[in-house]
This record gives C-alpha cells, sequence and structure tokens, in this order.
C-alpha cells in the first residue's frame, strides 16, 4: 500500500467525469488499498478516486467513530437508483476543499447498488450521514465538488482561502 497525493482546487483533474471500470481486479484492488490509506491518513471518512488522480468511478469510505473498530466500504460503479424527496442538510467537508466546512441540503435517503471489494453486486439503502458521504462521494465521480452546491460568492471564498493555505 502507498499514500497518494490528494488534489485540491481549484486542479481541473477535479472537474473531471470518471470513467466505469471494467470489473474488480487485483490492480483495482491495489488502488482501492491505497485510497483507504491515503483517507485514514488525511484523515478523511470517504474519497473518490478522482481525487488521488485516478478518474475511475471508485470510492473509499469509513464512517465508524474514532472509539470503534475500522470499517472500510469500497463502491465500484456506484449508481443511486432512488433518492428520497425529502431533503436533510449537513456541514460539509471535503479532503479537496480543506477547512472549508460549509452546509449542503441532499436528499435524506437515497438507495444504492454498486460493486464491492470483492466485484460482488450489492443493493443498499443509506440515510444519514451514509448518505451524506455517499451522495457527496457520488458527485465527485461527476466533477462536482460540495462547494459548486453553494453559491457562487461562498465557492469563489473557499476556493481563494484553499489558494492562500497552500500559498502559505
Ligand atoms: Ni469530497
Amino acid at each position: 500500500m502507498a499514500l497518494r497525493d490528494i488534489l485540491v482546487v481549484p486542479d481541473p483533474i477535479l472537474k473531471r467525469v470518471s470513467e466505469p471500470v471494467d470489473g474488480v481486479d487485483d490492480d483495482l484492488r491495489a488502488l482501492m488499498d491505497d485510497m483507504l490509506e491515503t483517507m485514514y491518513a488525511a484523515p478523511g471518512i470517504g474519497l473518490a478516486a478522482v481525487q488521488v488522480g485516478v478518474p475511475k468511478r471508485v470510492i473509499v469510505m469509513d464512517l465508524a467513530k474514532p472509539d470503534e473498530e475500522a470499517q472500510p466500504r469500497y463502491y465500484v460503479n456506484p449508481e443511486i437508483t432512488w433518492a428520497s424527496e425529502e431533503l436533510a442538510p449537513y456541514e460539509e467537508g471535503c479532503l479537496s476543499v480543506p477547512e472549508i466546512y460549509e452546509e449542503v441540503d441532499r436528499p435524506a435517503k437515497v438507495k444504492l447498488r454498486y460493486l464491492d471489494y470483492h466485484g460482488k453486486a450489492v443493493e443498499e439503502e443509506a440515510e444519514g450521514l451514509f448518505a451524506v458521504c455517499i451522495q457527496h462521494e457520488m458527485d465527485h465521480l461527476q466533477g462536482v465538488l460540495f462547494i459548486d452546491h453553494l453559491s457562487r460568492l461562498k465557492r469563489e471564498q473557499a476556493v481563494k482561502k484553499v489558494k492562500k493555505q497552500k500559498a502559505a
């Protein structure tokens, strides 16, 4: 396993639409292992492959609380098959937009399907933090960041702040 560099705004790669993968093989599992290690080191609770510069439809996540055992989750070619009309607000952050936290409204519940670490097809329902995180990460696969859900002014301020951090 190896740590990868996490891209931050305004890196243009983050705007790319990620490609579906053909299937889950050892190479893809090696990428997912690296992503998970990189996410834990950051630390973060979710990471899309495009954030380490690989525009493939792959996400890793771990929503365990600090005092719980690790619960790594892997999502390959995820698709949302249903989303509730009811929305829920959550203050989101992103490893590609460091130190910026803003409230975003998203469907409170979603159903999704994806391939897991072993290539098995899974269908699942998500709510709460899981629903927030999977929708946030799936946005990355479309080249969308959580700040794209904010007003243009707030978005521009966020990018400016990140640029300043980088320069410091
Ligand atoms: Ni993110």
